[in-house]
This record gives structure tokens, sequence and C-alpha cells, in this order.
């Protein structure tokens, strides 16, 4: 670890580049240095920092931002039906999909893309086209930032839902996830359920790199590139209601997107509330909803903290006047 540095500007830190100073801030690239840095902090006051591509910062950060940097991937076990990689929790999360693939191994070609790091990934459940994180995960082991103490994780114990898991509860404590076990099926098979991917793959069964290849496709034909459009993917959870509510809206509104849920409410795309409210390509200040995906805030540059609150609030209050649907934001707000 570095010193602990004052001051220090997080701009480059969140993809949403959102300018932020944090009290302090170090780079945690040794688990050993955490007993040192536990000494002059509380757990209250530690802001766990992965790739910053779920945040919304304010303007200042009280106590200290750990970057997590811990680095290393393995294959840690076979059996009959599955590989077990473990990936430390600094590793960037698409380098660990690329990586995966050139040995051989798919499973995680549907999350191509997806910035960030392996540790942020299960907070909140990370999904796309088809596969979320609770699909091909094992267990994860993490630090029990009151205590110093190490746990394992189980999935059931993650308690994983559409963009949820423990480690978003604010009652569940608070966690720094060191390592993270995915186990991947040794026979692969592909899944195409999302409508653009199999349309991509229409001839034949493809390999998991050409899935990752239509994949990447996709996003970057919708998606901003935050190194290019400061944003942080979706800023609005897809809104889940119950069945009634969907019926009546459905009756309504033909066109809308609904996808039915295993408990038997039935989640609806906000891209498309927010589009039809007008908000596709729409700018306020210096923040807008995206041009090809009404669901991703981007900050068109120069955009604060507040930027991103007028635009959120101003989006929030379109879609309940006009469907009576509440939206809440994703990104995690410290
Ligand atoms: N739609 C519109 N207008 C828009 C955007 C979307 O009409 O401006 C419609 C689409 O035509 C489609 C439906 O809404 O019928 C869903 O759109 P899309 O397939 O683009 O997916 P999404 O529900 O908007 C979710 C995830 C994405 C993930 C994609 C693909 C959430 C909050 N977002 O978006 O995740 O890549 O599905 O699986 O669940 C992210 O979390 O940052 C993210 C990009």
């Amino acid at each position: 670890m570095g010193a602990i540095l004052q001051d220090v500007d997080l701009q480059a830190h969140n993809t949403l580049a959102l300018p932020a100073r944090a009290e302090h801030f170090a780079v945690l690239d040794e688990l050993s240095l955490l007993d040192e840095i536990r000494a002059q902090f509380s757990a209250e006051q530690i802001h766990v920092l992965g790739g910053g591509s779920n945040l919304w910062l304010p303007e200042r950060v009280r106590g200290l931002v750990l970057q997590v940097a811990l680095k290393g991937k393995t294959l840690t076990r076979e059996d009959a039906d599955h590989r077990y990689i473990t990936a430390s929790a600094g590793e960037n999360w698409h380098d660990l999909v690329l990586w995966t693939l050139a040995q051989g191994w798919g499973g995680l070609e549907n999350l191509s893309l997806i910035p960030g790091t392996v540790g942020a990934a299960p907070v909140q459940n990370v999904g796309a086209y088809g596969v979320e994180i609770a699909d091909r995960f094992h267990s994860l082991t993490a630090v029990n930032l009151d205590d110093g103490q190490l746990h394992i994780f189980t999935a059931d114990m993650c308690q994983f839902a559409y963009r949820h898991s423990i480690f978003k509860r604010p009652d569940a404590g608070r966690w720094l996830i060191t390592a993270v076990t995915f186990r991947l099926p040794r026979v692969w098979t592909p899944v195409l359920g999302y409508g653009d991917l199999a349309a991509r793959l229409a001839s034949g069964i493809p390999t998991p790199v050409e899935v990752a290849d239509a994949v990447m496709a996709i996003r970057r034909s919708k998606l901003p590139d935050p190194a290019v459009i400061p944003n942080a993917g979706s800023f609005f959870h897809n809104p889940v209601v119950e069945q009634e509510v969907a019926a009546a809206l459905k009756s309504r509104y033909p066109a809308l997107p609904v996808y039915p849920q295993a408990d038997g409410r039935v989640k609806l795309a906000a891209g498309w509330l927010i589009e039809q409210c007008g908000w596709k390509g729409r700018t306020l200040g210096h923040a807008g909803m995206f041009d090809k995906q009404a669901l991703v805030l981007v900050n068109h540059g120069g955009a604060v903290s507040a930027d991103i609150a007028a635009v959120c609030a101003a989006v929030r209050a379109d879609v309940l006047t006009r469907f009576g649907v509440s939206l809440n934001p994703e990104p995690i707000r410290w």
C-alpha cells in the first residue's frame, strides 16, 4: 500500500466522471495492510472502491476511500461437471471474462464488456443478456470491516436477486470482498434467450467466443463507452410491479416490454418508459439520457452531483406522472 493520501480527486475513479474529493484515499494491494487501515478508520468511515462504474458520488466524501487492487486469478478445482475459478476482487471484470475464454472455458461470455471489478460484480449481482453473476457463482470471501474477520459466503448467503445481494442491505454490516469463486459448466451450452443475441448468432451453434463477440457488438452499438462519454451504465433499475399493474399498463400500452418473473411479478423495461416520456437523447444542464439507450444517464461534460440529481428527479417525475411507476436509481451513493 502506498501512503494514505489526503484530499484526493476522485474524478478519474468514477465512470460518471463526477468531481468528488475524498478526505482520505488509499490503495489496498495486499490484504495484510487492512489491519493498519482498520487501526486508523472505523468500518463506517471506510468506502470500498472497485472500478467506480456504479457510483454516484457527492462532491465531498468523508473518511477513507479504499481502492481494492488485490490481484490474481486461477483455476482452483475441477470436478466432473464444473471448473472453479477464483479471482481476486481487484481484477478487472472483462479481463477475467477474456481470460476464461482464452483458456477455452465458457460460461461468462454473456457478461463480456461490463465495466468494473470482480469484487464489485456480486454486490449488485450484475447481469446482462440472460445471465447474471448468481448463475455462475460458487462462493466469495469477504472481510468484515468491523472486526477484521474473513468470512466465506455461499450463494444462498449472498441473497442474490435482480440487481441485489446482501451486500446492498444497509443492515448487513460493512464488508470488503476479497475474492470470488465462479463455477463454470464443463459441458457448455449457449444462453441465447435475449432476442438480439439469438438474431446475431442465427446460423449453427456458436462457440463461447462467438457469443462474447456478439455481446460486445450489441453493447458497443447501444451503450456509451465511459472513457468517451462518462456514464454508470443503466441509471435506473427496471421496475418490478405486481401482475395486475403490469396487465393494466400493457392493455393501455401494448408495445411496453414486460418480463414475467419467477415470483409472479412482472419486470418492465425502464428504458421504454423513459423514452416514451421524451427523455431519450434529452439533456438538462450538463447531463442527460443517452440517445441510443434511454436508461443510461450520461455526463455531457462538467456535470456535478446536483446535475445528476436534477435529471434523475425530472425523469422519475415524468415516468411517475405518465405511467404511475416509480423508478429507482441503480448507482450506489456514498
Ligand atoms: N428500450 C426502449 N428504449 C430505450 C431503451 C430500451 O424502448 O431507450 C426497450 C428495448 O427496445 C427493449 C427493452 O426496452 O425492448 C429492454 O432494453 P434492453 O434490452 O436494452 O435492456 P434494458 O432492460 O434496458 C438491461 C440491463 C442492462 C443489460 C441489458 C441486456 C438493467 C437495469 N439493465 O437493460 O445492464 O445490459 O438489460 O441484458 O437491468 C447495466 O446494468 O449497466 C446494464 C447495461
